[in-house]
């Protein structure tokens, strides 16, 4: 028996996780739908305070580990910025689209980081 599944890996900052690193090496080339069609009426570049130019706030989100910001992104979340309706109104998208938008903001974010700061 091995104790690896007990490890809590999910609570590593995303930018850390090898699930993040394997989706970045791929998104230049991929469409994300669930970006497009929901996340980036709230998050797009130059949206007052929570645009992902703003990686302070994206810098600090990504330290909760993507099982809390998943769950924040399902159920909806009320932070001190303001208020995000469950799974930012994509009442279709399922757990992998949700998760793969986090992952396509956050990497958004990280390239936006890179190339301006
Ligand atoms: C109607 C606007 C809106 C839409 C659409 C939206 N968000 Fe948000 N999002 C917000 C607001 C407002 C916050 C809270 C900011 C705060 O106060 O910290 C937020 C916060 C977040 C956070 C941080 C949660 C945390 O725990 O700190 C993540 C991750 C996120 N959004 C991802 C997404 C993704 C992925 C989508 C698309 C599926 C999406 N958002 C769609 C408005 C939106």
């Amino acid at each position: 028996m091995t104790l690896k599944s007990c490890e809590k890996v999910s609570d590593l900052n995303v930018y850390e996780t090898k699930e993040y690193q394997a989706f970045s090496t791929n998104l230049e080339t991929e469409h994300n739908n669930t970006w497009e069609s929901s996340c980036i009426k709230c998050h797009n570049l130059n949206t007052e305070y929570i645009g992902y130019n703003v990686t302070n706030y994206w810098n600090k989100t990504a330290k909760k580990g993507i099982d809390t910001l998943y769950k924040h992104v399902y159920q909806g979340y009320k932070g001190e910025l303001g208020i995000m309706p469950p799974r930012g109104s994509c009442y279709d998208c399922s757990e992998l689209d949700i998760k793969n938008s986090i992952y396509h903001l956050l990497f958004l974010s990280e390239k936006y980081d890179i190339e301006n700061n």
